[in-house]
């Protein structure tokens, strides 16, 4: 018997940090305010010049060099985001150029904030049909780009980074037990960005309009957030025939601590249980699951055999869950 199993984690972020400070001299807003009402105390930003694909390539060379893994031994490179550098190339084939990973496929996925859980489906697929031994999966954003730090109820929350996971075709049972995926295209224009695409190419119009910006229905995401993330992580635990109790670490997507605290509530987890790094990171969409698991892996939280259940809910809308033995 053989599994998908992550054998090696990394991840980066700019080493520009925005506080809550600072955004009370750019909109309407507070220190306090932004803390209780989403956790966070500071965030990540790129500087000009700096793409999602520094970012990816750096948290992969430590995910590469944690599992002992060589570039050309991948078979395949899947990067989830929406902030790619540009339209194409993807983010998915920078990076395979910059780790000379001659052997890869490499293709970016867009999936809103649950990206990375997407692509580790998708390279989880891969490798228990056979197709693929090696599979580096990715979670990459620089959502400063396209935030528009004239809009409190955005600029707030939005931030940079990037995770990476090596997963690997490994005997016995540790690994990957199941993923789940969902979508509801209706919800669509809670959380989008009207302009840059085919629907409104970039004009003068457009960007005097503020088109190429992340316009969020706050309030409204919030709720089905908590919802979906909810019914992602009880169908994992169903279809593994576990309890809640049964998991070991949790580990969320970061989207505000008022959510990860909601959802540890209805899986009656203690806090012990939860990770969470919003505090220093914010809401780096696709990156935050990937860069949480780094950090919890690194702070040496992830002990062998243990159940993780990774959770994440995004623009789409997306939402999915991943639940692994470590
Ligand atoms: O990544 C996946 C998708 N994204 C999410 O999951 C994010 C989900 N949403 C959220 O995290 C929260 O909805 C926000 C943090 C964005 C907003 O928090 P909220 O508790 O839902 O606030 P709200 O939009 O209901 O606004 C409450 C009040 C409003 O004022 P009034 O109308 O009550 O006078 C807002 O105008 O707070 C005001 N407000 C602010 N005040 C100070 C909104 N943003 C700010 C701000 N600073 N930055």
């Amino acid at each position: 018997m053989y599994k998908a199993r992550i054998i090696g984690t990394g991840s980066s972020a700019p080493s520009k940090v925005l506080t809550n400070k600072d955004l009370e001299n750019m909109v309407d807003t507070s220190d306090e305010w932004i803390v209780t009402r989403t956790g966070i105390k500071q965030r990540h930003i790129a500087e000009n010049g700096e793409p999602t694909s520094k970012f990816a390539y750096q948290a992969s060379v430590k995910a590469l060099e944690m599992a002992g893994v060589s570039p050309d031994q991948l078979d395949m490179i899947i990067v989830g985001s929406v902030t790619p550098d540009m339209a194409t190339p993807s983010v998915g084939c920078i990076v395979q150029h910059q780790l000379k990973a001659t052997q890869a496929a490499a293709f970016d996925i867009s999936a809103g904030c649950t990206g990375f859980i997407y692509a580790l489906s998708i390279a989880n697929s891969y490798i228990k049909s056979g197709m693929c031994q090696k599979i580096l999966v990715i979670g990459a954003e620089t959502l400063s780009k396209i935030t528009d730090y004239q809009d409190r109820t955005t600029c707030i929350i939005f931030a940079d980074g990037a995770g990476a996971a090596v997963l690997s075709k490994e005997e016995g049972d540790r690994g990957i037990l199941s993923t789940h995926l969902y979508s509801d295209g209706a919800y669509g224009k809670l959380l989008y960005m009207p302009g840059g695409g085919s629907a409104l190419p970039a004009t003068y119009k457009t960007i005097d309009d503020r088109e190429h910006y992340l316009k969020m229905d706050g309030n409204k995401v919030f709720k089905i957030a908590i919802k979906s993330l909810e019914e992602a992580a009880l169908t994992a635990l169903s279809h593994n025939n576990i309890t809640e109790g049964t998991v070991d670490l949790l580990i969320p997507h970061q989207a505000n601590s008022r959510i990860i605290d909601a959802i540890a509530k209805r899986l009656k987890l203690p806090p012990e249980k939860v990770f969470s790094n919003i505090d220093t990171y914010g809401n780096t969409s696709a990156a935050s699951v990937p860069i949480a698991l780094d950090e919890a892996n690194r702070q040496k939280k992830l002990k062998e055999n243990h159940l993780i259940l990774l959770d994440a809910f995004g623009a789409g809308f997306t939402w999915g869950s991943a639940l692994l033995r470590w």
